[in-house]
């Protein structure tokens, strides 16, 4: 928010207020934050904003009031059902065979607003048979949202989502509305509950040991501190082996507590790890991740989606760049060292020896560097595409959240026309970077061969959105150089052959 746009100073200083009390970034429009203000200046019977900015400061129930304003309450029953799904299919067998057969299942919705989260949550406990050994809370800073809550009463809206229908049977019709089963709303607690504060964990209020915690898109409002302190306290929070669940937008908490990341074909979840896991970091192995398994691939000439040092069409990222090392990279430092070696890889890939390339960057990538991971693959690229998507593979196991190799991966299969598979790595590069343009325009790409016409345009429309948003020659992240004028062109042709007759 530039504070210069503000219709009046006293806005910035309630609006900065929020922030330091909340950790809350204000909507980026100016008049948003100001209308709501406003609004609750109404409701608090005062006119003046230096007057409203000290009463807040001293008053928690007018903050909250506030932050009604400023933040979004959208939910609805089953809303993104794999995550509910992943609770019944991997956390309740994992948490009874901890727990035992006496084992009480924690579950906690941080950031519940009206309700529908905490009573899907419940209703897959139920339905899997933890009745008996169950506890769900459900907490917001919304007192309105929690009042909603507690009414457990909802309109169609609330149903809207692909798997909502779930909750039906438990619903009874009263008008244009719909009142859930007492069976249901008895089974979670509701709490206020401020996520920026100090508040948790908490055992004597039940706040701790918790085996799996929804905070889906709540992460996304707080500004960066705030979201660190947030992340570690439910990592603290969390019992070992407990996950937490944000949403698909929400910020990765994994840079800020030591979580596990387990990867899904859909998304990322978090694991705490065990004590025993602790013990053995940086090499946690005493557990398979459900990373995706690489499918054994057909040995195939080499078909690269797009080699290099053939210029690729423009909008079309390749895999092996015929250009300078990043400019981070150093200069070339003594022989022996990873850096060296890496900067030797680049300068034979950029030479086009890429064998040379790719043992030189194997030699880094073995020693669990990133970079040259990425190098490694890019190199095979231009050798062996098949080989190099098992690199590709394998190199995920130990960075699973590298967007870049996420990405390098759907667009070697992609090359190899497994385009279902190609769909469904872009989608996990998109989980990890929801603003890769180049994710948007690979899955769009991916879709397109996969025949879903409609998903394909999406997927494309997205990516030339989000490249228009940037100056026509700025450079794009993973775009290989590409400038963002040429990549919107690119996708908005792309779409255009993907809603053409052609398909
Ligand atoms: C978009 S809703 C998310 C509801 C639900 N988790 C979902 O994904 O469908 C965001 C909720 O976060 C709550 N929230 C925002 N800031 C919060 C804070 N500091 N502490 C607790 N809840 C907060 C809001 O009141 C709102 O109910």
């Amino acid at each position: 928010v530039r504070a210069g746009t503000w219709r009046q100073r006293g806005y910035a200083d309630v609006a900065a207020l929020v922030q330091e009390r909340a950790g809350l970034v204000p909507p980026a429009h100016v008049e948003t934050v100001e209308e709501g203000i406003d609004r609750a200046m109404v409701r608090a019977g005062l006119a003046d904003l230096r007057a409203y900015r000290e009463r807040l400061a001293r008053e928690p129930e007018l903050l909250d009031d506030l932050l009604v304003e400023l933040t979004v309450g959208e939910t609805y029953f089953f809303r993104t059902p794999e995550h509910f799904a992943f609770v019944r299919d991997v956390v309740l067998p994992e948490v009874a065979q901890r727990k035992g057969p006496g084992g009480t299942l924690v579950a906690w919705s941080a950031g519940c607003s009206s309700g529908e989260e905490a009573y899907s949550l419940a209703l897959v406990l139920l339905e899997a048979g933890w009745g008996g050994r169950m506890r769900v809370l459900g907490t917001d800073v919304s007192r309105a949202a929690l009042a909603r809550a507690r009414a457990a009463t909802y309109g169609e809206w609330s149903l809207r989502g692909p798997e909502a229908g779930r909750m039906r049977p438990h619903l009874r019709a009263e008008g244009k509305r719909y009142v859930l089963d007492a069976s249901l709303r008895e089974r979670v607690e509701l709490r206020y509950l401020n996520l920026a504060t100090d508040r948790y964990p908490d055992p004597a209020a039940g706040l701790a040991e918790v085996d799996v915690l929804f905070c889906r898109n709540v992460l996304i409002y707080f500004d960066g501190p705030t979201i660190t302190s947030v992340v570690r306290r439910f990592h603290d929070t969390l019992a070992p082996g407990g996950y937490l669940v944000p949403g698909p937008s929400d910020p990765s908490p994994a840079a800020h507590a030591p979580f596990e990341p387990v990867l899904a074909d859909w998304g990322v979840v978090y694991r705490r790890r065990s004590n025993a896991q602790h013990a053995l970091l940086p090499q946690p192995a005493s557990r398979p991740q459900p990373l995706p398994q690489p499918l054994p691939l057909p040995r195939r000439a080499p078909s690269s989606p797009l080699p290099a040092p053939r210029p690729a069409p423009p909008g079309v990222p390749r895999l092996a760049r015929p250009e300078p090392p990043p400019p981070a990279l150093p200069s070339p430092p003594p022989r022996s060292s990873p850096d060296g070696g890496l900067h030797e890889a680049h300068a034979a890939l950029r030479s086009g020896e890429w064998g040379r390339a790719a043992r030189l960057a194997g030699t880094v990538a073995g020693g669990g560097d990133e970079a040259g991971a990425v190098l490694h693959v890019r190199a095979q690229a231009n050798v062996d595409a098949a080989q190099a998507a098992r690199t590709c593979a394998e190199a995920l196991r130990r960075h699973p959240l590298s967007v870049e190799l996420r990405h390098l991966y759907a667009l070697l299969l992609l090359g190899q026309g497994r385009a279902g598979e190609a769909a469904a790595a872009a989608r996990q590069a998109l989980y990890l970077e929801p603003e890769l343009v180049v994710g948007h325009l690979t899955l769009g790409l991916a879709l397109r061969r996969a025949g879903d016409r409609e998903g394909a345009a999406r997927a494309l429309r997205t990516a030339e959105a989000l490249a228009r948003r940037l100056s026509p020659d700025a450079a794009v992240p993973l775009a290989e150089g590409e400038l963002a004028g040429a990549l919107a062109e690119a996708a908005a042709r792309q779409r255009a052959l993907a809603e053409g007759a052609g398909g």
